[in-house]
């Protein structure tokens, strides 16, 4: 691999449910550090592996323009946790594929090509989607090749209302900002902020792709906040691991990309959409949102619990969780590695938790209790570099 990325030090020869395992058998936890949100279903699910083999045998690839029925089983059974005024879904690889395919619909839509987003953003690395990603370290090298994007501070409506004029085609809005530390947007902000967007005939993007398939302990992060996007992105999980991305529309919204506007090789093959068919199956039928709601409620309350002075604040939304450190979380990530503990950074404070959604609390607790020695252990050493 290129590395833009640094490597963790640590290899896997196999997973299933929470735990990974190396090539001698030893046994790690994945808290979301191994998976970055994709093992909602956890690793390797019999149900998912089985659909995948199966279909595998059967036809792994036809491009999409042809009909497929696991296709649209699978676009039947999406469509059911979905909001019902979004009516259509444009499938592709990726996350960031399904940001760039809500901009370039947004764009047709509209006929406009300016957007809003949220300082904290993360939406992908392409260069679409990364114009709405707000860390400079991510877009620095490459601002005269990203769309034109103003940012405004997450559940600021005052501020959104200054920025969105009648040149905007879109406002993009994570519900709970992933990379960006796990602020949440409240159900206010989210009305405003559809409410404002249509007022100045611009559309609402939600981005689902970390929020999505009950990782917040809902199905969609959207649901019971009122707000109606006119799109939601969504990746990650979807296929049970597979690569997949989403973009999820309105019927007026697709109606206006005209033929040949958008495409994808590989998007909605027979393969993915049988595991993403399989994946919905297991998010129904193991209740997973409402499990990750109970268990997000449990893990946040043992994290509180431990009364570390050298925790800020706990955040998120169901099993999507955020420790803020008053010291760098770096260290304490390669603490919790060493313990066989793969936990996620999010900015330079934060612990992040993204579990598989059916995690038995015994191994939260144990997490937690790893987490809370850790932290004893780099009080004292980490005193002088506490902040205010
Ligand atoms: C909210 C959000 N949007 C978009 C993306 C991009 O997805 P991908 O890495 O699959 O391109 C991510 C990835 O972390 C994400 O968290």
């Amino acid at each position: 691999m290129a590395r833009s990325f640094p490597a963790k030090p640590v290899s896997f020869v196999r997973g299933l449910a929470h735990e990974l395992f190396t090539a001698d058998g030893t046994s790690y936890t994945d808290l979301g550090g191994a998976s970055h949100g994709v093992a909602n279903f956890g690793h390797s699910h019999p149900r998912i592996v089985a659909a995948i083999q199966e279909q595998a045998a059967r036809l792994t690839y036809a491009t999409a323009t042809i009909p497929s029925p696991v296709r649209g089983e699978f676009l039947d059974k999406l469509h059911r946790i979905l909001p019902s005024h979004i009516g259509r879904t444009f499938l592709c690889n990726s996350g960031t594929e399904a940001i760039e395919g809500a901009l370039k619909h947004a764009a047709t839509r509209t006929g406009r090509t300016k957007f809003v987003a949220m300082r904290g953003a993360f939406h992908g690395r392409t260069l679409g989607a990364l114009g709405g990603t707000f860390r400079p370290q991510y877009r620095k090298p490459f601002e005269a090749l990203v769309p034109d994007f103003t940012f405004t501070p997450l559940n600021d409506t005052a501020a959104l209302e200054a920025a969105v004029t009648n040149e905007v085609a879109a406002v993009l809005v994570e519900p709970v900002q992933g990379e960006g530390g796990l602020a949440v947007a409240t159900d206010q902000f989210l009305r405003d902020a559809e409410r404002i967007a249509h007022a100045h005939g611009a559309l609402l993007i939600v981005d689902e792709v970390q929020t999505g398939l009950g990782r917040t302990g809902r199905d969609l992060a959207i649901h019971g906040t009122g707000a109606k996007p006119d799109i939601i992105a969504l990746g990650k999980s979807l296929a049970g691991g597979l690569p997949v991305g989403a973009t999820c529309m309105t019927d007026e919204v697709a109606a206006a990309m005209p033929p040949g506007g958008h495409g994808t090789t590989f998007g909605g093959s027979p393969l993915v959409c049988a595991a993403g068919s399989a994946a919905l199956d297991v998010l129904r039928e193991e209740r997973l949102s409402e499990r990750a709601l109970q268990s997000g409620d449990h893990l946040r309350t043992a994290l509180l619990a431990l009364g570390s002075p050298l925790v800020r604040e706990v955040r998120g939304r169901g099993l999507m969780v955020g420790v803020d450190l008053r010291i760098k979380s770096q260290p304490v990530l390669d603490a919790l590695l060493s313990q066989r503990l793969l936990a996620l950074g999010a900015g330079p404070t934060v612990v992040r938790f993204l579990p598989p959604l059916a995690i038995p609390r015994a191994n939260l607790d144990a997490a937690v209790a790893t987490l809370g020695t850790i932290l004893q252990s780099q009080a004292l050493a980490a005193s002088a570099e506490v902040a205010a």
